[in-house]
């Protein structure tokens, strides 16, 4: 089979990667790709955002089934495009991909199924919601969430811990911070306890999640400074045990299956459910309609089914026939970024070390670089995702670091305590 993939961060290079190891692979492209992807696929000069373009691609290459990596290309409707022209792919349709396109749409539906999540209020101007907010405060909340209702790249949530800094919040997005994404608020509850994504295929009829994962959004050491896209991942996360896995599958999957059947949801792919695990159990935090970046590298690392044929699956209404088969060791991702991410930073830098790093056995998954002239250079504000499996998270935590003393580019960082909630819990 020819495969598209389409996007060029790191989780597009996992899942390159995973595609490729498929018996029934013939070959893999991707459109833009990296530098790395490059190594497992050919790149294809077409951006996300060009949707009709791709679909020509897919036509006149012959590409039997096509990956969507991104949120972006999803809401604005790339299954319907290539479902339009008989083409067949992975993900969830315009409509459906509201749940991550929409946090207004996606609290609706929380609320309609009765899946856990925090208290909130929608508002289309910034009087309503300022009068909102003022009243939570005066009723004694330790803080308050802020979301701007439209896709902001991760960039349009707040979550303040006092008045001011919600109000001024709140006047920042009714001002076009975030364009069109922040014409309409979200005011939420702000909840307390610790994150975990859960990944989940579903074909509509069936909902299966993969192993569990937990991101480390802030950029610096110990949750400290801005919020990212994500500066490092491992799996499982020991938070979801047993008895909260249960919970997760009876109070939040089960429930998001009945609520897309119900709505008549057209959703053929992978959601990604941010919770929260408080002390009155799981809460939703947001619907993804794609893979976590970097939660797919850690969880990627540990499957050892085929993911083409699970994807195909999905895809054809037979997910339940799935086998999906993991490792039992843990795996780790620490992200290496571009000096000043995730604000400017400069790019074109040499990347060395890389083959260094990759003979210590960890997978260094490629984000933002280039290839020019043999070189490999940062082009992004996440650069490389260096992942690898151990047998406890100490151990992954050590290889995957070990890996990544041997690479370097100028100004480049990573967080140095990757894991680090896990391993609290290990000791
Ligand atoms: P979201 O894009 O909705 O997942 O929000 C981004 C991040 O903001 C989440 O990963 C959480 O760290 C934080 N967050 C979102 N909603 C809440 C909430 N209700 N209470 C506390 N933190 C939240
Ligand atoms: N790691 C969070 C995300 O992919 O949105």
């Amino acid at each position: 089979m020819k495969i598209l993939v389409v996007g060029n961060g790191g989780r597009e290079h996992t899942l390159c990667w995973k595609l490729a190891q498929s018996p029934q692979a013939d070959k893999i492209y991707c459109a833009p790709g990296n530098a790395g992807i490059a190594t497992v696929a050919e790149c294809v000069d077409i951006a996300v955002s060009e949707l009709e373009k791709l679909a020509d691609f897919a036509a006149s290459e012959g590409i039997d089934f096509t990956v969507v990596g991104p949120e972006a290309p999803l809401c604005a409707g790339i299954v319907d495009v290539f479902r339009k022209r008989g083409l067949k792919i992975f993900g969830p349709d315009k409509k459906a991909a509201r749940l991550e396109g929409s946090k207004d749409y996606a609290k609706r539906f929380m609320f309609k199924y009765n899946i856990p999540t925090a208290r909130a209020a929608a508002f289309d101007n910034a009087a309503d919601a300022a009068e909102y907010v003022r009243n939570e405060f005066a009723g004694g909340a330790a803080g308050i969430v802020i979301k701007a209702d439209g896709l902001a790249a991760g960039k349009g949530v707040c979550v303040a811990p006092d008045k001011a800094k919600a109000l001024d919040f709140v006047k920042s997005c009714f001002a076009g911070a975030f364009g069109g994404a922040g014409s309409k608020v979200l005011v939420e509850e702000c909840l307390f306890g610790e994150e975990a994504s859960i990944l989940a295929f579903t074909d509509g009829k069936t909902i299966v999640p993969l192993v569990s994962s937990q991101d480390h959004k802030r950029a610096y050491d110990g949750d400290q400074g801005p919020n990212t896209g994500g500066m490092g991942a491992y799996s499982p996360a020991p938070v979801i045990d047993k008895a909260m896995t249960a919970r997760v599958k009876t109070e939040i999957l089960d429930n998001f299956l009945r609520g897309i059947q119900q709505e008549k949801l057209d959703f053929h792919g992978l959601v990604f459910i941010g919770i929260m695990v408080t002390g009155a159990g799981p809460k939703v935090l947001e619907f993804n309609v794609r893979f976590g970046d970097p939660e797919v590298q850690a969880v990627m690392r540990r499957f050892e089914g085929d993911l083409l044929d699970t994807m195909l699956k999905t895809v054809d209404e037979r997910l339940k026939e799935a086998v999906l088969k993991w490792s039992d060791e843990p795996s780790v991702c620490v992200v290496m970024a571009s000096g000043g991410y995730p604000e400017s930073y400069e790019k074109g830098y040499e990347i060395s070390g890389l083959d260094e790093a990759a003979a210590t056995g960890a997978i260094v998954f490629h984000a933002g670089t280039s290839g020019r002239d043999g070189k490999v250079l940062n082009s992004g504000g996440r650069v490389l995702g260096v992942t690898a499996r151990g047998s406890d998270i100490k151990e992954a935590v050590e290889k995957a670091y070990k890996a990544v003393e041997k690479i370097s580019w100028q100004d480049c960082f990573c967080r140095k305590d990757i894991g680090y909630r896990a391993l609290a819990r290990e000791k």
